[in-house]
């Protein structure tokens, strides 16, 4: 990969309280923001206003796939940018439409809508199944606790996480949670209504929990029986993140162990797990765009036509824009064998982070994901970590890394997630690895 620096801003300014009182004064309060205020970035770091860099294993909640400043994708955005950044979807269009053909390619034979968000692909998902179910009055969806589904009203309807639902109440209808990984869960949970399954094949917000192989392998087949849609949200765990294009492909790979051909067995319509295994529609953003905001959500061929000329739409989704630059992501990806990448620095942080976990247990309980979607389960009541009642230990711990120069994702209070760019190199990876040792060595002297 080609490196670029960025030119340092010509004066280095402490701008750290003037830019922080510009929100306090004119942005809505709605996140619990760190004290970082960021200005530039190049590949697997990022700088802040006072000069400070951060090897950023965040990768702004797995969206920058390639890293800060690729400059494959500024070109990307250049280029198309000269010819045509945006068309109504009245029109046609090559880039979405080699786009569409790209991700079909990559899941099976169905066809893609575009958006420009998560929540907004998981809406385009929700209203499929509504329109599958509608002529039969079924309408509901079943969704799993501690899932995360997006912060529209019927996103957090559809979220397993009451933080999520509490002041918006009533919640939108038609949406019911049962335990993750529980296939009895679901059986029980289905009803004349039922219209759709929606999971995570790893749960992301809820702190980086995989689904098991033979769960999946029986969802679908339960779904099957049922005539329900199976969908499954890829927003976060997609994308190559796991080594592969998505996260059920990866955990219904044939290594994955003796559950597979286990339940493999016991499915009466001898479907083998990984290559035939299909979900009926699945959520995609965060890293499709790299950064430039895209959403967008796949649908299985028998279904592919449900949503009719007339019954959804997005003025900006799928812009000639944002498919340049997706298509151009997805081609840094094959050319530089990134999901390879992915799998091997995962592997490698993955062995780490539970190496760290048995030398530090006072303060890590052990490491779970697959891939670069990495959880890292702190133990419960760290020695030394900074006090601050209105903080999650997961929060506090962010920021003990922060000083150290190191960005991670808090999730589920005891949850540090690392979800770096698939381009991460070993250094890198070996410097957060060191990072995180110093700082939990500190903690447990
Ligand atoms: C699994 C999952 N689904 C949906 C969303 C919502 O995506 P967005 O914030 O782009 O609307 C997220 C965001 O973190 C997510 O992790």
């Amino acid at each position: 990969m080609k490196e670029i620096v960025p030119a340092p801003p010509p004066v280095v300014r402490n701008d750290v309280a003037a830019v922080q009182k510009l929100f306090q004064q004119h942005v809505v309060p709605s996140y619990g923001r760190f004290d970082l205020v960021l200005s530039h970035g190049s590949g697997s770091y990022v700088s802040d206003v006072t000069g400070r860099r951060y090897l950023d294993l965040g990768g702004g909640i797995a969206v920058s796939a390639l890293g800060h400043a690729h400059p494959a994708i500024t070109e990307a955005l250049i280029e198309q940018s000269r010819k045509l950044i945006h068309t109504s979807n009245f029109y046609f269009h090559e880039p979405q439409g080699r786009l569409a053909q790209a991700l079909c390619g990559l899941l099976g034979p169905g066809k893609c809508f575009f958006c420009n968000s998560g929540g907004e692909a998981n809406e385009g998902l929700f209203k499929l199944a509504r329109k599958f179910g509608h002529e039969e009055g079924r309408f509901e969806v079943i969704t799993t606790t501690n899932s995360f589904h997006g912060r529209t009203l019927a996103g957090i309807a559809a979220t397993g996480q009451e933080k999520v639902k509490k002041g918006f109440e009533p919640m939108v209808s038609g949406f019911r949670q049962v335990p993750y990984n529980d296939l009895d869960a679901v059986k029980e949970a289905i009803s004349p209504a039922t219209a759709a399954v929606l999971i995570e094949c790893i749960q992301g917000e809820g702190g980086v929990s995989p689904a098991r192989p033979e769960y999946l392998l029986r969802l679908r087949r339960l779904c099957d029986e049922k005539r329900i849609l199976l969908l499954m949200d890829g927003v976060q765990d997609g994308h190559f993140r796991t080594g592969r294009f998505q996260a059920f492909q990866r955990i219904l790979e044939p290594q994955s162990g003796a559950e597979i051909t286990a339940a493999h067995n016991s499915k009466s319509n001898g479907a083998s797990g990984a290559p035939d295994f299909l979900p009926d529609g699945l959520s995609m953003a965060k890293s499709l765009g790299g950064g430039f905001p895209m959403g967008a959500f796949w649908v299985r061929g028998p279904y592919a036509d449900l949503l009719g000329p007339g019954t959804h739409g997005s003025t900006y989704g799928g812009s000639p824009l944002a498919c340049a630059v997706a298509l151009k992501i997805l081609e840094v990806i094959q050319r530089e064998r990134l999901a390879d990448n992915a799998r091997g620095m995962g592997e490698y942080l993955k062995t780490g982070l539970t190496r760290l976990a048995q030398t530090y247990p006072r303060v890590f309980r052990g490491a779970r994901g697959l891939g670069l979607m990495l959880g890292l389960e702190l133990a419960p009541d760290i020695p030394n970590l900074p006090e601050d009642p209105s903080r999650t230990q997961a929060v506090r711990f962010a920021r003990l890394l922060h000083a150290a120069g190191v960005l991670t994702i808090p999730a589920s209070g005891q949850v540090l997630r690392l979800l770096p760019p698939l381009n991460l190199r070993h250094s890198e990876a070996e410097e957060g690895l060191a990072t995180l040792e110093a700082v939990a060595a500190k903690l447990a002297a």
